[in-house]
């Protein structure tokens, strides 16, 4: 993979127009800190580039590498090497996780016309992944997701990132719920996955998750767009002097983003309705 780049992106749900012109390019190798007030269109971005079918893409591009990811269905998005760790990940009971994370892997391999994986290999793998993540391998032999504590749910997205390597790992406050011990341990395998040259987009609300993993950008969206770029220094600002202090002083009016949405139908915007 050498670039993932977004392009004008405007995007609705349920009539409310969230994202507003969204620019963003991720390069090969890059760890993207992606950082922004709450309800500002942050985890909506991410669900947009997997393909959640309740966003609807009014105008705009996504690409990598040159292709088209908007018209992917998800399942060719994972194959093409984007992954999302969920802010919520949703329970599915009669679903065992085991089996989910080798029909993810054989669906990989498949695509390579590599040999499928094994009951004895999918073990292996699994238990040594557990393992380097301090989880209980117990976690895979149960209904996906069902039943688990916040901070199972996700170390489980953690897994699933492990075990499929891809390209593009988008991370949805993969931090909320972990203990500090848990933390680390996960911010061990996102700098594992980062040594082996794979990109993030990682979205946190705690500075602490990014003092561990070393981003090389922050990215601060706001209003429904990318409203500011920089280095480590955002963050620091961020986390002493707030939101609003920051957008006074790039200039950024920012709104409420509840109160900026009410009332705007998407009749009144222009695309082409992609989802
Ligand atoms: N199905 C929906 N119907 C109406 N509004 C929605 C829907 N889904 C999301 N939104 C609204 O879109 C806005 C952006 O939400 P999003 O989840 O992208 O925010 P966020 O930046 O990730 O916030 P947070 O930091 O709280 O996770 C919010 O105001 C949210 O209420
Ligand atoms: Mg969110």
């Amino acid at each position: 993979m050498e670039k993932l780049v977004i392009k004008n992106l405007h995007v609705a749900v349920e009539g409310n127009v969230i994202l507003n012109g969204v620019n963003l390019t991720l390069n090969a190798g890059e760890t993207i800190a992606l950082v922004g007030p709450n309800g500002h269109g942050k985890s909506t971005l991410l669900q947009v580039i997997m393909g959640h079918p309740r966003y609807r893409v009014l105008e705009g591009s996504i690409t990598l590498d040159g292709k088209d990811v908007l018209a992917m269905s998800v399942d060719e998005r994972s194959r093409a090497g984007l992954f999302l760790g969920m802010q919520y990940p949703s329970e599915v009971p009669g679903v065992i996780n085991a089996d989910f994370f080798k029909a993810a892997i054989n669906a990989k391999r498949k695509e390579k016309g590599e040999k499928l994986l094994s009951a004895m290999e999918l073990f292996h793998i699994l238990h040594n992944a557990t393992k380097e993540l301090n989880v209980s391998v117990d976690l895979a032999n149960r209904s996906l997701n069902e039943g688990f504590s916040g901070g199972e749910k996700k170390r489980n997205e953690i897994l699933q990132m492990m075990l499929l390597e891809e390209d593009v790992n988008m991370l949805d406050e993969i931090d909320s719920g972990l203990d500090v011990d848990a933390l680390q341990d996960v911010a061990k395998q996102i700098v594992a996955l980062h040594e082996k040259g794979k990109a993030f987009i990682i979205i946190s609300h705690y500075p602490r998750l990014f003092e561990l993993v070393h981003p090389s950008r922050v990215v601060v969206m706001m209003n429904g767009v990318v409203a500011i770029e920089g280095g480590k220094e955002i963050i620091d600002k961020i986390d002493e002097k707030g939101y609003e202090v920051l957008a006074l002083e790039y200039g950024v009016k920012l709104e409420k983003r509840d109160e900026a949405m009410k009332n705007v139908s998407i009749e009144f915007c222009p695309g082409n309705g992609s989802f």
